[in-house]
């Protein structure tokens, strides 16, 4: 049987989001088929300086640690965000920060990171995530650092990251990123980075699709939009939810068959457009190895089961592995 990382050897990495547990439980599915890791949750911000000063890296290094001894490389997720962020960044004592000491806080937290991981097997880091307004005619979501630093922390981000590592690939990533207007600012804010001359080296499209939406020309339409800024591209997030984001059923105990032939039909259709682009693609990341575990178990109706993945709760290929691995 053919493995993912052997199938797409001549295309991009395969990636998987991992923490600690699944690691533990999935890490012989893990070892077989990716060649690289994302941290699920371990690098993000809370995790990894939750107190001023105080840098907890035990769990994310044990992440690092696997991929070493497996010969996968990782990608860095995340420098930035609004959510998993410690409230401390945004004060200064008991008082709300001012735009220096944010700043301030933003650059030791970014240069902690990267001076920490600077000879480990990273091709790329996150550098800021999903800061685009979903609707609406703003261009930026409202954000704890936006409000405090103003606009300009997206490059300002960027600018501290590339000081930091000169030599690492610098990405903003997000998600509804094939959604046509969701799109068009992404494009915007992206290229408005690059014509400033912000050393941004390429796009995360986190993927987190269903089984009828985004079309796939919407999701063509984005990978040539962002590819035509000459910026390399991650599928960094993929799952295949087998429900529509409005449906809030949760009756079912398992998916039905039809729902895992459309899944497959549709896994099939992404990977052959990834293949087609792969010279602009360097990695596709799953958002998790299996059904087993997932993150969409939890959302956006917690506790629902979903089955959004390429193995099955047992870890066992799916019909939707198959048809990803079979085009040869
Ligand atoms: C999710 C994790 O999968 C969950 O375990 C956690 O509770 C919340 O964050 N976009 C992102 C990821 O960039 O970091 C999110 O990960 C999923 C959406």
């Amino acid at each position: 049987e053919i493995t993912l990382k052997e199938a797409y050897k001549n295309y991009f990495k395969i990636g998987v989001a991992v923490n600690p547990n699944t690691l533990e439980k999935d890490g012989d599915l893990i070892k077989k088929h990716f060649n690289s890791l994302t941290p699920e949750n371990h690098m993000k911000p809370e995790e990894l300086q939750p107190k001023e000063g105080e840098f907890t890296f035990e769990k994310a290094d044990k992440i690092v640690a696997f991929a070493k001894e497996n010969d996968m490389e990782l990608r860095g997720h995340t420098l930035v965000w609004h959510n998993q962020t410690p409230e401390w960044m945004f004060k200064d004592g008991d008082k709300e920060a001012s735009r220096e000491v944010a700043l301030k806080h933003m650059k030791e937290h970014i240069e902690a990171v990267l001076e920490h991981y600077s000879k480990e097997p990273f091709y790329a880091w996150d550098v800021i995530n999903e800061v685009i307004a979903d609707e609406g005619d703003e261009l930026l979501r409202e954000s704890p650092w936006r409000s405090i630093i103003g606009d300009d922390y997206v490059e300002k981000a960027f600018e501290f990251a590339h000081a930091a590592d000169p030599n690492m690939p610098l990405y903003y990533n997000d998600y509804n990123e094939s959604h046509p207007e969701k799109r068009e600012k992404i494009y915007k804010l992206v290229k408005g980075l690059k014509d400033k001359g912000i050393p941004i080296h390429g796009v995360g499209l986190q993927a987190h699709w269903g089984l009828e939406d985004p079309s796939l020309d919407n999701i063509r339409e984005a990978i040539e939009k962002y590819a035509s800024l000459g910026l390399k591209l991650h599928i960094t997030e993929m799952d295949v939810s087998v429900f529509n984001f409005e449906d809030r059923r949760t009756d079912l105990s398992k998916p039905t068959e039809e729902m895992m032939k459309k899944q497959a039909e549709r896994y099939d259709a992404f990977f052959k457009l990834f293949r087609e682009y792969s010279e602009h693609i360097e990695s596709v990341t799953l958002w998790a190895a299996s059904d087993r575990y997932n993150w969409l178990n939890d959302f956006p109706v917690r506790g629902r089961k979903n089955w959004p993945m390429l193995f099955d709760t047992e870890n066992q290929p799916k019909e939707s592995f198959l048809r990803v691995t079979s085009f040869n």
